[in-house]
Parts: structure tokens; C-alpha cells; sequence
């Protein structure tokens, strides 16, 4: 949503609240800036808008959340309960975000850059907290979320949030990649990327199935996490994890990883993977194409749908894998959290907080767990029945999230990604050799964290 568009927003809410509108020129307004209908119609409903003629008894705060990319429907029908139900005559407009991480950031960056306040509430990815402290974009949050309650979280989604001492933003979600398998062709998953690779090429080759390995290799911020994902698993580092300065690309263990992804293009997984997102992977994965596919808990759920997916019932899930000298593989930790507009208004910064207690509140997280398949962040969910036994994969997961690792955490990851995104996609796509790929990327990211 754009400053403008917000402002034409509070401007026709208003004029609602205050009897001065018709109930159909407010919803032809709202229409017109963009909302849904179903949206347009709650907004009316929190004006007191009701009747036929105007509204005018209404006394809703109207906070917007701009979230991260939802296909579950699952935080719309969240905001739906919360506006129902809430006594402080607060409404939360949801609008939802782009699949790319990258363009959302773009979208607060251009706002928080102007000291707009066109969205009270905003979805972080785990790897900003740190560039969104150093400038001070969001509210701290320390004086509103008591001690007492933090401790009931996951401490890496709360460290993830914490800059300089402070916390500024509360984790709604972690992520980990997972190795998904088909269980009706594959009885043993591999443990090391060679046996992958072996597995997925035997079933390719007996016409068992069409493609081995379907993965996220597009150019943008997934591509880093599946490929830190091998390198890790290679026992292969961006950064000296003693000093944050040395970068450490340029490795025989990023040789391999690199080198092994390069080689899965156009064998096990299709050419076109240089092409896809996690939507992409997902839904030759959903017709049954796939004997593999990595991606994040939340397709779990989405492949589990009936209505979309022939392979409901048929799907494992396993840890990341490892090679060369290493015996362990970590996933990539991924997540979001709820921060609160610097540039918002008091009030609205209160009725933002609100909604976010809420939304940590344990029956959100236990729903974003069972309904979502989504990796909440409050730690009873991991041992709660109900959620074990409608997903299964949170066995997994709370193993998965004990050795999962983070991407570099610097306030310029921004940039560290955008050059690691450009050098890996340029290897697959065979523009350069791995080696290329690999000397330049260190001297790219070298400049990067020195500067
Ligand atoms: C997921 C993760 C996020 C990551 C993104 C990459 O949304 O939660 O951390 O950056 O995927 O596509």
C-alpha cells in the first residue's frame, strides 16, 4: 500500500465513522484504492456501517499489516477473528505480500525511506532485523512484551529480533528447509547429497518418475538459502563465524557444493530451475513429478490438499543433507516477524502491539501450526498432540531447528545476498565455472564487508 492510498484510506474511514459517508460510495472507495470486497466489507462492518445509509457509531482503529507471501488464506482468517472478536474497536487491514522476499523489502525500504507510515505493521524476514535496528525503523519492543512471556518462545527467533541489546520486532514464525521425499518410491532417504543425487537418478532411469530433485533456484533470496543449505552440508562457511570481516567463499568445500548443484541441472532436476521459487518446485511436486523436493514447512500443508495434490498421503520428511568431509547437514533458518511502524502514530503503534500480542497468543500459534503446517514459534506447539498427529513433520522439525543455521547476520545482508544470488545463478546457469563463479563472489563479498 502507498502513502497516498493509505491516507485515501483513513480519509473515507473517517468520513464513515463520522456519518458524512454513504455505505456504497465508502465501498466503491475502497474498491477503487485496491482492497478486496471482503476486506472492504469488514472495514465497513469496524466503522459501525451496517445499515443501508451511512455508518457513524463506529470507533475502529484501522492498523495495516503487510504480510509476507500467504497461499493458505491462513492470516486473513486470523485478522477475521481478531476484528470480531477484539474489544478495543480495533481492525487490522491484511494485505498480502509478494512471493519474493526481496520485493517486500523493496516495498518497506522505499516507505520507511520516505518516514511513511502507509503500513503500521510489517512481516520482517529473519535476515532485516538487523538493517531495520541500525536505523531505527521499527518500535523496540522491550517494554511491551514482558520478560516472563519471551521465555516461552524459541530463543533463536528472539535472538534474531534482539540488535544492540534491544528487541525490535517479535518472531510470528521460524523456517527451516526440509528434504521432502516420496515414500511410496523412496523407503530410505538419503543421508550425504551423493546418495541423492544416486537415488533420485535410479528412479529417473527405470521411468519411476520424471524428475529427481526439484528445488529453488531462481535468482533471488531462496537460491541463497538452498545453496548455503549444500554448503553447509559440505562444511563450507560465508563468513570466518570468528571474524565477521573474513569472508571465506573461496573454499574447497564451496567448490564442491557448488559444483554438485551445477551438476543436478539438467539430470535430476529440470533446466528450467534456474527459473523457480518455492511456488514453482511445489507444484511439480503437488502433480506427482518429483521424487525430492526442498522447501519450507509450510508446503507440507499446501501438498497435502486434496483439492491440488495427487500426492497427499505420500510424502516424508527429512533433514538436510551432508557431504564431503562432514557428517551433519543444518538447514537454513528462515522465518518472520511482526514489527511495528517507527513512523506510526501512538495509537496506532498500541493497537499494533495488540494484534501482535495476539498473534503470539497460543491459540494463533498452535493454529498456524495444525492448519498451516507453519513452523510457530512458541514451544509448547512442538510437543502438542493435536498438531503431531494432523503434521506429522513437527517431529522432524524440532530435531531439524536444533542444528539449523543461520544466513551471515549483518546489517548490509542485503547486499551480500543480491552478489551471492547473482554468482551462484551465473554457475547454474553455466555463464561461469564454479571456480569463476566462486574467486569473484569472494572479492565481491570481501568489498562488501569491509566497506
Ligand atoms: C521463507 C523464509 C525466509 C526466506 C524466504 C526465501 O519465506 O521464511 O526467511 O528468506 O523463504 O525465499
Amino acid at each position: 500500500m502507498r502513502a497516498e492510498q493509505r491516507q485515501a484510506l483513513d480519509n473515507i474511514l473517517v468520513q464513515m465513522r463520522a456519518g458524512r459517508m454513504k455505505r456504497r460510495t465508502f465501498l466503491e472507495n475502497a474498491l477503487a484504492l485496491g482492497l478486496t470486497s471482503s476486506v472492504a466489507q469488514s472495514l465497513l462492518a469496524a466503522c459501525g456501517g451496517g445499515s443501508n445509509s451511512s455508518g457513524g457509531n463506529g470507533a475502529a482503529i484501522n492498523v495495516v499489516w503487510q504480510g509476507e507471501h500467504d497461499l493458505t488464506g491462513i492470516y486473513q482468517q486470523l485478522v477475521n477473528t481478531f476484528n470480531q472478536t477484539n474489544k478495543d474497536g480495533i481492525h487490522v487491514t491484511f494485505i498480502n505480500g509478494p512471493t519474493d522476499t526481496g520485493q517486500l523489502h523493496s516495498v518497506f525500504l522505499d516507505m520507511l525511506r520516505s518516514q511513511s507510515n502507509a503500513i503500521d505493521i510489517i512481516s520482517m524476514d529473519i535476515i532485516w532485523p538487523a538493517e531495520f535496528a541500525l536505523n531505527q525503523w521499527t518500535v523496540p519492543l522491550d517494554a511491551k512484551w514482558p520478560v516472563s512471556e519471551r521465555s516461552q518462545y524459541l530463543q533463536g527467533p528472539i535472538q534474531g529480533c534482539t540488535f544492540g541489546g534491544k528487541l525490535w520486532a517479535a518472531p510470528l514464525r521460524t523456517d527451516a528447509g526440509l528434504l521432502y521425499y516420496r515414500t511410496d518410491l523412496i523407503s530410505q532417504p538419503p543421508q550425504t547429497w551423493s546418495e541423492l543425487r544416486r537415488i533420485a537418478g535410479q528412479l529417473q532411469a527405470k521411468g519411476a518418475i520424471k524428475y529427481g530433485y526439484v528445488w529453488q533456484g531462481a535468482q533471488y533470496e531462496g537460491l541463497v538459502c538452498d545453496f548455503l543449505e549444500v554448503l553447509y552440508g559440505y562444511g563450507g562457511t560465508v563468513l570466518d563465524p570468528g571474524n565477521p570481516r573474513k569472508v571465506m567463499i573461496n573454499s574447497p568445500e564451496a567448490q564442491e557444493a557448488l559444483t554438485t548443484m551445477v551438476g543436478w541441472i539438467n539430470t535430476i532436476s529440470p533446466d528450467i530451475t534456474v527459473t523457480f521459487k518455492e511456488d514453482d518446485s511445489r507444484s511439480l511436486w503437488q502433480q506427482g513429478e518429483a521424487a525430492f523436493m526442498r522447501n519450507w514447512p509450510i508446503a507440507y500443508s499446501l501438498s497435502n490438499r486434496p483439492q491440488t495434490s495427487k500426492i497427499v498421503g505420500k510424502m516424508g520428511v527429512h533433514r538436510t543433507l551432508f557431504d564431503g568431509k562432514n557428517t551433519i547437514g543444518h538447514a537454513v533458518i528462515g522465518g518472520w516477524q511482526l514489527g511495528i511502524n517507527a513512523f506510526s502514530l501512538p495509537h496506532k503503534v498500541d493497537a499494533a502491539w495488540k494484534f501482535i500480542h495476539y498473534m503470539l497468543g497460543q491459540e494463533v500459534q498452535k493454529a498456524l501450526a495444525r492448519d498451516a503446517s507453519i513452523a510457530a514459534t512458541l514451544k509448547s506447539v512442538y510437543t502438542d498432540h493435536e498438531v503431531l498427529a494432523k503434521n506429522p513433520l513437527f517431529k522432524v522439525l524440532g530435531e531439524v531447528l536444533q542444528t539449523a543455521l543461520p544466513r551471515p547476520v549483518t546489517p548490509n545482508y542485503a547486499d551480500l545476498s543480491t552478489a551471492i544470488q547473482l554468482r551462484v545463478h551465473q554457475a547454474l546457469t553455466k555463464q561461469s565455472k564454479p571456480a569463476e563463479a566462486l574467486a569473484v563472489l569472494q572479492s565481491d563479498l570481501q568489498t562488501i564487508v569491509t566497506s
